[in-house]
């Protein structure tokens, strides 16, 4: 594991937008100064940033990116709104499923009238704001799992919900961060994740940084893991929670939930309120995104199934609410 100095996901350096490219972990920490609207909708499609509050920030300062490179060339007003809208119907339609990158082009996209300095800052605002979201939600989560579970807790989690998914500290992960902090983490099974393997790229890699115990297991091993009494409770974050607390977050979160349901261990949802969509009944109204067939049949160059294998690869699915135990955001604990 490289270690660096401490740095953000996602930052807006003045001129550009600077993510850690996420493709490149665990091998190399490396950095990606995003200079243009393309490069940004680029770095979103092949997962160089992401996870929903990462997208939420990246949907803002694209906004951001946008105004600042117009601005740059053109500063008649009418044709300047128009451009930014563009580019953000672009942002925001590249990744259909997590809530939040709409959300965040559309927060900074109602500052378009005020101007490229006005739009930048308001971007800015919304990531300072994600920022502190995930911190509070991370103690309030590690507060419900002390609350539900006495002793140290052992946490199954999936894919990757931690700092390198959000500016900062996590979602599911943050929560373990918190618990760790306080000396209450017993141990961490985090599941590979495929396709893309979020969970052994990403999450073993931000435990290691942490020093929190963790075993890596292969995403069909969970259920053995929670039925043999491996686990005290399943913490994951979510992409998009429906009004009716259906949670849409990674493929392979709902058999995780069912196995906690029949193991009778808490099933957790750690979001920001941003991943909240009131206007979104329930799951089933929920855009799943599908990629591309070379994600489960290739790896990195190697044939993991003959090419002509047709294949079905939804990046997300729906846990229905009544297996939620509790979601809990920077505001509030709410059980479904
Ligand atoms: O396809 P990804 O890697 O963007 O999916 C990410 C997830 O499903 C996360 O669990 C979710 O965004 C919560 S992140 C705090």
């Amino acid at each position: 594991v490289t270690q660096h100095p401490h740095v953000r996901t996602i930052d807006w350096d003045g001129d550009a937008v600077v993510i850690i490219d996420q493709t490149a972990l665990p091998h190399r920490v490396e950095m990606l100064r995003l200079t243009t609207v393309d490069a940004l909708c680029d770095a979103i499609a092949r997962l160089a940033v992401r996870g929903a509050p990462a997208l939420g920030v990246a949907g803002a300062l694209g906004v951001a990116l946008a105004a600042r490179n117009t601005h740059a060339h053109n500063n008649n007003g009418a044709t300047f709104e128009a451009a930014v809208q563009r580019d953000a119907a672009r942002i925001a339609a590249v990744r259909p499923t997590a809530v939040n990158l709409a959300w965040g082009v559309t927060q900074t996209l109602a500052h378009r009238d005020k101007g490229a300095p006005a739009i930048i800052e308001a971007a800015q605002a919304l990531l300072e704001a994600e920022a502190e979201s995930t911190r509070a939600l991370s103690h309030r989560g590690a507060d419900l799992l002390d609350s539900l579970h006495t002793g140290q807790h052992r946490i199954l989690t999936h894919c990757n919900a931690g700092a390198l998914a959000c500016v900062d500290w996590g979602t599911a992960l943050g929560v373990v961060r918190a618990a760790h902090e306080r000396n209450h983490l017993a141990h961490v099974i985090c599941t590979e994740t495929r396709p893309l393997l979020q969970g052994a790229r990403l999450t073993a890699w931000e435990l290691a940084r942490m020093g929190a115990p963790h075993t890596l297991v292969i995403d069909s091993a969970a259920a053995l893991v929670i039925a043999r009494g491996m686990v005290d409770a399943v913490v994951v974050g979510a992409d998009r929670i429906a009004a009716n607390g259906d949670v849409v977050n990674k493929i392979g979160t709902y058999p995780h939930a069912l196995a906690a349901h029949r193991a009778g261990i808490p099933f957790i949802v750690a979001a920001p309120e941003s991943t909240i969509d009131a206007t979104t009944p329930t799951g089933n109204d929920v855009e799943i995104e599908e990629r591309g067939d070379g994600e489960v049949i290739h790896w990195r160059g190697w044939h993991t199934a003959p090419e002509e294998t047709a294949v079905f690869n939804p990046a997300f699915d729906v846990t229905p609410a009544e297996l939620v135990t509790a979601i809990v955001t920077e505001r509030r604990v709410i059980r479904p």
